[in-house]
């Protein structure tokens, strides 16, 4: 069984691009438990930012888990350049791939943790033939595509949800969230049930990211 605490991910899809390095060491000084890495292909999402190559330079960077979260379509296209690049863990969209339980064994088998995450539209039934494969589920809070938007409150509904279904016996997955998290937000988040949760404006737009991640894990 994965251990259950309160994680914080930083996303460096707020910070600074032309200093990677910086937000690396920015998200390590902080106590960050994992790196969150947003690929979006201007397919599922409309913004493009950012593709193996640049995992692979920040795996050289940092010794944190690199949680890869994967917009694009056909994520099993894809998965084996981002594993290479040194991600510890892939999440891709229940939305994208119609053969979510075959791309969730080939995760497995490359000794990644294997994790889905699904849009604010979709239900966590829509998840119930794979809680038992899956290392993660990581719910959107937001429309993805963009940092900085506002928590849209009834997904919170969904990390009950998923946290009742784990209690009942329905998988042993760790149950991630995205979008709109910051230290104002997060009581919310812990109180649902949410053992991890991505933090991007809110880290790399505070004044003190530390100060600023210590105040949302212990909110
Ligand atoms: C949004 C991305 C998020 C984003 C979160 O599509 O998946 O990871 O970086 O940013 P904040 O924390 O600013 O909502
Ligand atoms: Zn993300």
């Amino acid at each position: 069984m994965t251990e259950r605490k309160r994680r914080i991910a930083p996303s460096v899809l707020a910070a600074n691009f032309a200093e990677l390095g910086q937000a690396v060491s920015i998200a390590e000084k902080a106590g960050a438990d994992w790196l969150h890495l947003d690929v979006m292909d201007g397919n599922f999402v409309p913004p493009i930012t950012f593709g193996a190559q640049t995992v692979q330079a920040l795996r050289s960077l940092s010794s944190l888990p690199l949680d890869t979260h994967l917009m694009t379509v056909h994520p099993a296209q894809h998965i084996d350049a981002f594993i290479e690049a040194g991600s510890d863990r892939v999440t891709f969209h229940l939305e994208a791939e119609i053969h979510a339980h075959r791309l969730l064994g080939a995760l497995k088998e490359r000794k990644v943790a294997a994790g889905v995450a699904i849009v604010p539209s979709t239900p966590v039934s829509a998840l119930k033939e794979l809680l038992p494969y899956l290392d993660q589920v990581l719910v959107m809070t937001v429309n993805p595509g963009w940092g900085g938007q506002a928590m849209i409150p009834s997904t919170l509904k969904k990390i009950e949800e998923l946290a009742a279904l784990r209690t009942a016996g329905a998988g042993d997955y760790l149950i991630a969230m995205d979008g709109g998290f910051s230290p104002k937000t997060a009581s919310k988040i812990w109180e649902a049930g949410a053992d991890m949760a991505v933090m991007g404006s809110a880290f790399y737009g505070a004044e003190d990211p530390s100060k600023a991640m210590k105040e949302a894990r212990e909110a």
